[in-house]
């Protein structure tokens, strides 16, 4: 089965977790878009979603869905989003279509966050994968210089602004051993918005499209 087979079963799944009449978040990349537009699909009517990202906005408008600011939303009864890498205690990195700082926020907003994956993003340890690091334009230079110290390696992500209007430094070689440690020390670097590690507030539940069905993982 291929990846995108594999996501698209994921996002599938998860359309059983959503309650018509609510509003939820929604966060962004390609596993996203197959539910989104699986949502449209489906028997199941939201009262509105809370977007992560404007590409997604732009999907949920297409699909005659309302989309809806998180200022002003209220508590979410669900997040729907994808990771880059997760484990098994549901820490992830997230981030590699840039909009980490909005997927954290409205993940922290909704009351649970279901994250849906392909088998590749189903991981033993996080860092193989860049750790993703928003950084306000004029701290680019100074965060690059922190985050050397702390034995990484930053590349800035070329041609690339936020939503926010900021930049990504992508970080190869940080040692993510201790995630939540790792995530609170990035933040404390000015100039940081945020970093891509998902471990403070992990997923609640996993659903991994593998070629042998969905398999469901819990906290
Ligand atoms: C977006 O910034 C990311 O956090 C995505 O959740 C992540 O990159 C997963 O994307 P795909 O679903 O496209 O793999």
């Amino acid at each position: 089965m291929s990846a995108q087979a594999q996501k698209q079963a994921a996002a599938e799944a998860a359309i059983a977790k959503i309650q018509s009449g609510s509003v939820i978040g929604v966060g962004s990349g390609s596993t996203v878009d197959c539910f989104v537009d699986a949502l449209a699909a489906s028997d199941v009517e939201i009262e509105a979603a809370v977007p992560a990202s404007e590409a997604t906005a732009e999907r949920l408008r297409h699909h005659g869905i309302e989309v809806r600011d998180a200022n002003g939303a209220g508590e979410l009864a669900v997040y729907v989003d994808g990771a880059d890498e997760i484990t098994r205690h549901l820490q992830m990195i997230k981030g590699g279509g840039g909009a980490l700082t909005r997927e954290k926020v409205i993940a922290a907003i909704a009351r649970r966050f279901v994250c849906i994956v392909d088998e590749s993003k189903w991981v033993t340890a996080l860092g193989d994968f860049p750790l993703p690091v928003e950084v306000i334009p004029m701290a680019r230079s100074y965060v690059g210089r922190e985050l050397l110290k702390l034995g990484g390696r930053p590349e800035l992500r070329e041609h690339f602004t936020t939503d926010n209007g900021n930049v990504i430094l992508d970080v190869r070689s940080l040692d993510c051993s201790e995630p939540i440690a790792l995530e609170r020390r990035l933040n404390n670097i000015a100039g940081v918005v945020t970093n891509g590690l998902f471990a403070v507030r992990p997923a609640d539940e996993l659903l991994v499209g593998t070629d042998t069905g969905v398999q469901r993982f819990t906290a």
